[in-house]
C-alpha cells in the first residue's frame, strides 16, 4: 500500500466515481477507486471491507447504497477513526425536493469531519450509461412515465468537477450544492436532440408509472427499486423538477455544460452508435 496520503473514491466504477477518479489521477494524487468488483474492494453490505479501503484515506467521496443510506453513518464514523477529514457525499436533488429522509446527508454533517454535499438532478449521462434508460434509448423507443415534465439533466463532468475540487481543498467545506443543467428538456426534447447528433430515428414512448415499474421489474430491477424509480419520475411528470439550480455556478464560477454540449461529445466518441 502506498504511504502517500490516499483519497477514497467509493463507486470508484460508477458513472460519478469514475469521472471522479480521472480528474484527481490527472492531478497526481494518490486514489483509491473502491468497489465490490472495483481495484479497491468495498462492499455496503459486507462491513469487513470498509476499514482495509479507508485505511491510509485522508479524504472520501461517498456514493451511497440508496437502499441502505442509514450505513452511511457507520462507515463515516469508522472513515473519521482511521484517519478521513473530508466527506464529499453524492446525494440527490429529488430527494431534497421530494421532502425525503436526508439520513446519509445528516451523518456526514455530524461526522465531525469537513464535508460537502452534492444534490445533482438527473444525470445527462443515463442516455448513454447503465444502469436505468441506455439499454431502452439503444432499442429506439424509451418507454418513461414523464409525460410532457421537464428535467434540467446536470452533466457529469460538472458534478466530478466539483466533487474533485471539494475533495482536495477547504473552499466547499459545509457547502450543500443543488446541481442542474442550465435549461430544462423533455424527454421527447433530448431523445430529438440525441436523434439528430447520432443520426438515429429515437422516440419517448409515454407510459403509466404502473407501466413503467412493470418494465423495469421485467428488465431485472428489485421490485422497491423500480417502485422508487417510478416515483422519482413521477415528481417530473408533475412538473415539480423544472426548477433550475445554482450549484454548478456558485462552485465553480462559470455556468454548467449544456446538454447539447454533451450530446455532441458523446454522440461524437460513439455513444448512440449501432
Ligand atoms: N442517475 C441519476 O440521474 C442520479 C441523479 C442524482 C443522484 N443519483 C445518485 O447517484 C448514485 C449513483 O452514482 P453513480 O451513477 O456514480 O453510480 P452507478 O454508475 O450507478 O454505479 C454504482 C457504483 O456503486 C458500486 N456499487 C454498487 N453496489 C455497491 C455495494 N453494495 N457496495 C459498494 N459499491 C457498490 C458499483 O460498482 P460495483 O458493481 O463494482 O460494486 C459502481 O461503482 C445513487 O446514489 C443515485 O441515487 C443518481
Amino acid at each position: 500500500m502506498s504511504h502517500d496520503p490516499q483519497i477514497l473514491v467509493l463507486g470508484g466504477t460508477g458513472k460519478t466515481g469514475r469521472r471522479v477518479t480521472d480528474r484527481l489521477r490527472a492531478q497526481g494524487l494518490g486514489v483509491r477507486a473502491a468497489s465490490r468488483h472495483g481495484a479497491v474492494r468495498f462492499d455496503w453490505a459486507d462491513e469487513s471491507t470498509w476499514a482495509p479501503a479507508v485505511d491510509g484515506a485522508v479524504a472520501a467521496y461517498v456514493v451511497q447504497d440508496d437502499a441502505r443510506p442509514d450505513l452511511v453513518r457507520p462507515f463515516a464514523e469508522l472513515a473519521v477513526a482511521r484517519g478521513v477529514e473530508r466527506f464529499v457525499l453524492l446525494s440527490a436533488r429529488a430527494w431534497a425536493d421530494l421532502g425525503d429522509s436526508l439520513e446519509a446527508e445528516e451523518a456526514v454533517r455530524a461526522s465531525g469531519a469537513a464535508w460537502t454535499v452534492l444534490r445533482p438532478a438527473w444525470f445527462a449521462q443515463n442516455f448513454a450509461e447503465a444502469p436505468f434508460i441506455s439499454d431502452d434509448v439503444a432499442t429506439g423507443a424509451l418507454p418513461l412515465p414523464t409525460g410532457d415534465g421537464l428535467e434540467p439533466f446536470v452533466d457529469l463532468d460538472d458534478v466530478a468537477e466539483i466533487a474533485a475540487a471539494a475533495l482536495t481543498s477547504d473552499r466547499h467545506d459545509g457547502a450543500v450544492y443543488d446541481l442542474s443543467g442550465p435549461r430544462a428538456l423533455s424527454w421527447a426534447e433530448a431523445l430529438a436532440e440525441i436523434g439528430r447528433a447520432s443520426g438515429r430515428d429515437l422516440r419517448h414512448v409515454d407510459v403509466t408509472a404502473d407501466e413503467y415499474v412493470a418494465h423495469l421489474v421485467g428488465r431485472g430491477f428489485p421490485a422497491e427499486v423500480a417502485t422508487e424509480i417510478g416515483r422519482y419520475l413521477g415528481h417530473i411528470r408533475a412538473g415539480l423538477s423544472a426548477h433550475l439550480s445554482d450549484g454548478v455556478q456558485r462552485a465553480l464560477g462559470r455556468e454548467p455544460r449544456d446538454f447539447t454540449v454533451y450530446v455532441r461529445d458523446a454522440a461524437a466518441a460513439g455513444a448512440w452508435r449501432v
